[in-house]
């Protein structure tokens, strides 16, 4: 993990409350934008909530040049914003993944069963 992942989830919990407007605009800055364009992040609980709001948040950060891992229990949910986050930006690539964080003694296995081209994960954002 090279990048810290405090600020953002500060950045994302202080955006809570414009949820509605952070599909339409960034709050990062450019320099935070350009530093985490070309990363993988991989979000946990981003299926709704802050976690949903996140992955928008970074896509529309990074310029759409992003790689999202997409984890939650509710992979329906998961499938249709990896469908929507790629329409409005056609650069970010997303992988949607069913996981259950409070059945941990199951997360070294899904770690391991992440596909390798998806295994150098560079944030997590450990928000569910
Ligand atoms: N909203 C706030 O003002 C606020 C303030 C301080 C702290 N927080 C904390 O920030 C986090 C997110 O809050 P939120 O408001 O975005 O909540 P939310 O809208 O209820 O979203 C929670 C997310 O976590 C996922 N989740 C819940 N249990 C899970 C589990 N066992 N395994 C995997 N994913 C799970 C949910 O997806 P699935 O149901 O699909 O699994 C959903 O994507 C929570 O930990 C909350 O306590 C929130």
């Amino acid at each position: 993990m090279k990048f810290s992942v405090s600020s953002f989830v500060f950045k994302s919990l202080t955006s809570t409350l414009a949820r509605n407007s952070i599909r339409k605009m960034s709050s990062y800055g450019s320099s935070a934008g350009s530093r985490i364009a070309g990363k993988t992040v991989l979000i946990t609980g981003a299926s709704a909530g802050i976690g949903e709001a996140t992955a928008y948040e970074l896509a529309e950060a990074s310029g759409g040049d992003i790689r999202l891992i997409l984890s939650a229990r509710r992979v329906e949910n998961l499938s249709k914003i990896s469908k929507d986050l790629e329409a409005k930006y056609p650069k970010v690539k997303v992988l949607p993944l069913a996981l259950d964080v409070s059945k941990y003694k199951e997360i070294p296995q899904w770690v391991k069963d992440i596909p390798q081209e998806w295994s150098n994960v560079d944030v997590l954002i450990n928000n569910a």
